[in-house]
């Protein structure tokens, strides 16, 4: 029997577009262990409870990568990462079957032929490259090779994840983006992000609170997050260092100064006509973790 422990992530990071992504410290936990014969769920709603689910299938390509077989599996989920809110939970779902599958073939653990499994299944590497290595990652794809870049994020940092009671989904988001963006709007993205990773590798706020932006997506998502303004301005009136959608929402994060600040943000949200729950989290800097 094998557990995986996998962190939730936050892709983007404003106009870090399908290249930036940082973990946080909320996690989904899986548990392997091998049956006879078959397929059972655990903790798995009854509808997700089959062969297309894609923590089976990136466990059975992971197996079939490997050449290694399992009799039959039983997998269990403790999950506390949301489903379509933006916190990468298909990521947890793909890396935990990938590490399943190695850590119960046993299987030593590399994480980089791990990234390029994942990145075949995800489609885009700025999820699951946190999720494997923790902290800040920044990541290409040269030749359909994912090649990442691993930031420390320092431990003050304090991530408020604003949850509401609605989804968005990552294909009706993509579906929201131009088709061509202009010339302009691509200097100010590419300008900012440098700046942006410098900013959160080195526990920079001030510079962090000044280039933050993004004309890539934001400015055509938003719209698909009820109340995004409302609850933007509730933050920037009170503590806001950075303030993004988190993947293609509907979560929406924001760095604070001071935990206190998270409190009085979280009490002028109950103003709002939408529930909005508030997780104050820190960076996850080691990725998943076999417990
Ligand atoms: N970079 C992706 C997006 C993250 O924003 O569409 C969600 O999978």
């Amino acid at each position: 029997m094998v557990q995986v422990r996998v962190p939730a992530t936050s892709a983007n990071v404003g106009c870090g577009f399908d290249t930036l992504g940082l973990a946080l410290s909320l996690y989904t936990t899986f548990t392997f262990e091998e049956i006879d014969h078959g397929l059972i769920w655990e903790g798995c709603e009854p509808q997700f409870q089959n062969e297309d689910n894609l923590i089976y299938k990136s466990f059975q390509e992971t197996l079939h990568y490997l050449n290694k077989k399992v009799t039959g599996v039983k997998i269990t989920i403790d999950c506390n990462v949301p489903v379509s809110r933006g916190l990468g939970s298909s990521s947890t779902c793909v890396i935990g079957g990938i590490v399943g599958a190695y850590a119960l073939s046993e299987t030593p653990i590399d994480r980089n032929e791990i990234l390029k499994l994942a990145t075949a299944i995800e489609g885009h590497p700025d999820n699951v490259a946190p999720a494997i290595f923790g902290g800040l990652c920044v990541s290409c794809i040269v030749d359909e090779e994912p090649i990442t870049v691993r930031y420390e994020l320092n431990e003050r940092f304090i991530f408020q994840a604003l949850i509401p009671n609605f989804e968005t989904l990552t294909s009706e988001a993509r579906k929201a983006l131009p088709v061509a963006l202009p010339f302009q709007d691509v200097i100010y993205s590419l300008s900012h992000l440098p700046l942006v990773i410098h900013a959160f590798a080195n526990y920079d706020l001030v510079m962090l609170k000044k280039v933050m932006g993004d004309k890539i997506h934001e400015p055509y998502r938003k719209k698909l997050i009820h109340e995004y303004e409302d609850v933007k301005k509730i933050c920037e009136n009170i503590d806001s260092q950075a303030f993004f959608i988190s993947g293609s929402g509907s979560t929406l994060l924001n760095v604070l100064k001071d935990k206190e600040d998270a409190f009085i943000i979280e009490s002028e949200l109950k103003n709002l006509k939408y529930h909005w729950e508030s997780v104050i989290l820190s960076a996850d800097r080691s990725g998943f973790k076999i417990l």
